[in-house]
């Protein structure tokens, strides 16, 4: 780690506050991808619940610990200056037989439209390549504009709309190619 110098001879280290006006190339260039300790837990429940679409639907943080818990075998968490800044989770079974799964995927929000949800979906891709899959899918709320618009930027597009079986809610249900 880098010490900024205050005056000759004086060294500090960098206040660990994240300032996004220096959000730059080279920041997200390191981005460092690792595997979620039980302590990155509760950093990524606090992300999710307070995301939509999980925030919208009222899920608490312990809800989303739980659910999060579970699918710690197949979370990927990005790191920039020690901070987690989003994760992802892939799976090599999901709704669609043969293609690997997206089930999460979020940006901490005051980073977003930064290239860091990018950076974490193609993490997400090479999990899946890892995996032998040749296709990746995932579901989304149609309401959730953001995700609809990143998703399709990356190639994925419509294979179905489905029912959501936990709400009874609309969903769609996308792919794309490896
Ligand atoms: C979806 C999400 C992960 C995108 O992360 P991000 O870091 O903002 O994405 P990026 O900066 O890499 O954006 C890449 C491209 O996606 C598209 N995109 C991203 N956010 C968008 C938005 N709010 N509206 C429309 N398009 C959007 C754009 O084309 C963007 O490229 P551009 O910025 O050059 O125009 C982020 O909005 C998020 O965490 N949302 C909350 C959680 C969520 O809804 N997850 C998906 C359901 S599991």
């Amino acid at each position: 780690m880098t010490m900024k110098q205050v005056e000759p001879g004086v060294e500090v280290a960098p206040t660990p506050v994240m300032d996004v006006a220096t959000l730059s190339n080279e920041l997200v260039n390191g981005v460092k991808f690792g595997v979620a300790t039980d302590e990155d837990l509760t950093t990524v429940s606090a992300l999710r619940s307070n995301s939509e679409p999980w925030k919208g639907r009222g899920e608490s943080q312990e809800d989303s610990l739980k659910a999060l818990t579970q699918l710690k075998p197949f979370l990927h968490v990005a790191r920039l200056q020690n901070q987690i800044v989003g994760y992802v989770t892939v799976e090599r079974d999901g709704p669609v037989p043969g293609a690997a799964y997206l089930r999460n995927i979020v940006v901490k929000p005051e980073l977003r439209r930064h290239g860091l949800g990018a950076l974490l979906l193609n993490k997400a891709l090479d999990a899946a390549r890892d995996m032998y899959r040749k296709t990746i899918a995932l579901r989304v709320d149609p309401a959730n504009a953001p995700a609809v618009g990143f998703y399709r930027k990356a190639g994925f597009t419509t294979v179905a709309t489905v029912v959501s079986k936990k709400s009874g809610k609309l969903r769609l249900l996308m792919s794309r190619e490896l």
